[in-house]
């Protein structure tokens, strides 16, 4: 059986909402729990999907795992040692290990540089090779994503959408990743070039064992690439099982939502109705909820669902889970 390559346990991050000039010293500052209260982990050579509507915090808990976002508390633990807080020369091996594909396409391509130059400075991360062993090295990412060596020397915006992210991937192999977070790598794509790019994700996991955190909003895409799926709803994961299940028999009434928004509208950036902020102490999907509706709004709800198993492998915060 494999082990577990990251653990990730009740992580919590705030950020400041710009108000106005004065907001600080009147007291009146802002805060919105981009992640509020989030655990789940991943095994080697497994894929772990994280759906939920633009907001919900799925970004965040990417940025938070690989160092670039300071979470306020919790644990992220990465093949074995506890990595948050670390800074600088203590976070490196832990940084080349852990990569991100970033959802804009241009954010890891400097534009300034070829994309040759880009690949050897990148294959030089870890040990300095000769010239001829880094172009050899270069040679090999080229081969494994699939991009012609010709490009190697075009600029960023001489490169097709799916030419970057494929040229993105490599360098996050580059570096020796074993763990990536992919955040939304096929949004932005043509649906023919989506494709290619999962499969070659999917290529690249059996040839190296890698894992994947796999963040999108396309929950088809997410079933078809996952092993394990969680969904999150304003900072917090509220289903979570086989993405057979969850795809299946989601359990959760925003799960089924999101499915049903997805199916009738061929996609679903956000669940209709009310209000995206979080309401008061109860639970979170209350607002929104068809069952907390129909049932005739239920005390129970007036208390936040903790995430509890309701099959082997699947759970759900509801107080009453389908
Ligand atoms: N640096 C920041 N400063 C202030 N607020 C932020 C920052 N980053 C994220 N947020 C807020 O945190 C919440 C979660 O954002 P995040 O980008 O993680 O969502 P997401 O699920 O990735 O959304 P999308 O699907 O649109 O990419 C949002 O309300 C967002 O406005
Ligand atoms: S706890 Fe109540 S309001 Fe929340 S999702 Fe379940 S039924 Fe809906
Ligand atoms: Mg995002």
């Amino acid at each position: 059986m494999s082990s577990t390559i990251l653990d990730v346990k009740d992580i919590k991050k705030r950020f400041r909402q710009a108000g106005g000039p004065l907001s600080g010293l009147l007291g009146s500052e802002r805060y919105v729990a981009a992640i509020d209260g989030v655990s789940f982990y991943v095994k080697e050579n497994e894929t772990v999907g994280l759906v939920g509507e633009s907001g919900c915090g799925k970004t965040t808990v990417g940025k938070s795992i690989i160092g670039l976002t300071d979470i306020d508390s919790g644990s992220i633990v990465f093949e074995g040692s506890e990595i948050s807080g670390l800074r600088g020369r203590k976070f490196a091996p832990y940084r080349k290990k852990m990569q991100m594909i970033f959802q804009d396409l241009d954010a890891a391509l400097n534009p300034n540089m070829q994309v040759g130059a880009a690949l050897k400075e990148a294959v030089n991360v870890n040990h300095r090779l000769t010239d001829a062993e880094a172009v050899r090295r270069v040679t090999e990412l080229l081969d494994q994503v699939s991009i012609r060596k010709s490009k190697l020397a075009r600029y960023p915006h001489e490169l097709s959408g799916g030419e970057k992210r494929r040229i993105g991937i490599a360098r996050t192999l580059a570096v020796g990743a074993r763990f990536i977070v992919a955040d939304e790598p096929t949004s932005a794509l043509d649906v023919s070039i989506q494709a290619q790019i999962v499969n070659l994700l999917l290529d690249l996991q059996r040839a190296h064992g890698l894992s994947y955190l796999f963040i999108s909003h396309d929950l088809p895409i997410v079933e078809l690439v996952s092993h394990k799926v969680a969904v999150m709803y304003l900072g917090r994961i509220v289903e979570m099982g086989l993405s057979s299940s969850i795809a299946r028999s989601p359990r959760h009434p925003y799960t089924r939502v999101l499915w049903s928004s997805l199916v009738n509208k061929g996609e679903g950036r956000r669940v209709p109705g009310g209000t995206d902020v979080r309401p008061g102490p109860g639970c979170r999907f209350a607002p929104k909820c068809p069952a907390y509706f129909s049932m005739g709004r239920p005390r129970e709800c007036a208390s936040e669902p903790a995430l509890k198993e309701v099959s082997r492998g699947h759970s759900a915060a509801c107080h009453f889970p389908y």
